[in-house]
């Protein structure tokens, strides 16, 4: 069921769960006030109960009301990125919902960078939103992901296709030295300017798996199995295979229902990729085949895209 903003707003003040479009990916928003609100969310998406979730805000001002940390920490980075696909981990006030956190002691904010999300938060408040998806399907981009995950128990509002594609980077500031939990469109680079100081891409290191508990799960996953290509697995035509490619390359007939070409647009093919997914799986594709990304180009949005392509490959 497609609502508008006023109706939304409206469902999730009086504790329902609606699904809103961010400029990332749909988020299953519910009231960050109202726990019974909070517990339903990881009820509809059969998420772990300690996997916590972000908190979504209209205006820099609410991080105070979840968050006492020093302004100073953090003042740069909302100026400059927010409204925007970046969230951040700060500690925790104790008056925050421990159902939000899982139980630790920090929370992740971000206010996320789409006209009917802003305006859904300033009417209905702070908003609980993780990606609008049952948990370890792709998150979605488009409102008929939601539709065919929640069918109609979820009303959702269409604010059209997501126009980043992949979540938000996830940035701790709780540390002597700012780590990215998730990468992002927004890359490490682009933090470290910001801020003036080096920024750990912390992804990779073991020990995080129990700093973001969300990296453990499984995720982004299709029912189709998803390989990276190799000299002897390129392209073929074939009627169960589909192949994601980068580059230009092979040249085709034109008339290949089964392969994408990205032709070195890489947030094009962030845009695309979970949709690409589920479209697989729709045309019943059981491989989907795509061609490794560069290591020697440095775009802001590989680290990001290489993440979640080995996070659904790994399977
Ligand atoms: O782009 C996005 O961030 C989307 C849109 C809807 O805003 N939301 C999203 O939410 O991706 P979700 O729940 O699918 O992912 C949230 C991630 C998880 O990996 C979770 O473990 C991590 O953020 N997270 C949440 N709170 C945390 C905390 N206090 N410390 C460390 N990681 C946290
Ligand atoms: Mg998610």
């Amino acid at each position: 069921m497609i609502v508008d903003t006023m109706e939304a707003a409206r469902l999730i003040k009086s504790g329902r769960n609606v699904a809103i479009p961010t400029e990332t990916v749909y988020g299953l928003a519910a009231d960050a006030t109202n726990a019974i609100a909070v517990r339903n969310t990881f009820r509809l998406k059969k998420r772990p109960a300690d996997n916590p979730l972000i908190v979504h805000l209209s205006g820099t001002d609410q991080i105070k009301l979840f968050s006492d940390a020093d302004p100073a920490l953090y003042r740069k980075l909302t100026a400059t990125f927010w409204p925007g696909p970046l969230t951040l981990i700060l500690q925790r006030k104790n008056s925050v919902l421990d159902i939000i956190t899982a139980g630790l002691d920090t929370v992740a904010l971000r206010m996320p960078d789409h006209p009917k999300a802003l305006e859904i938060i300033g009417r209905a408040g702070p908003v609980t939103a993780p990606s609008a998806n049952v948990s370890g399907r792709p998150s979605p981009t488009k409102p008929a992901h939601v539709i065919e995950d929640f069918g109609d128990e979820v009303p959702v509002v269409d604010g059209g296709e997501c126009r980043v594609g992949i979540e938000s980077t996830v940035l701790d500031l709780t540390h002597s030295e700012p780590v990215i939990l998730r990468p992002g469109q927004l890359s490490a680079d682009e933090i470290s300017r910001c801020i003036g100081r080096p920024v750990t891409a912390g992804m990779k290191h073991p020990s995080q798996s129990l700093k973001s508990p969300g990296t453990r799960y499984t995720h982004y996953t299709p029912k189709a199995v998803v390989r990276w290509m190799t000299d002897s697995t390129r392209y073929k035509p074939s009627e169960s295979a589909f192949y994601i490619f980068h580059t230009a390359e092979p040249e085709t007939s034109g008339k290949d229902q089964n392969l994408v070409h990205f032709h070195g647009e890489f947030h094009k093919m962030a845009r695309a990729l979970y949709d690409l997914y589920r479209t697989a799986d729709q045309h019943k594709f059981s491989e989907i085949w795509i061609e490794p990304l560069p290591s020697t180009t440095s775009h802001p949005i590989l680290p990001a895209l290489q993440d979640r392509i080995e996070r659904s490959a790994a399977q």
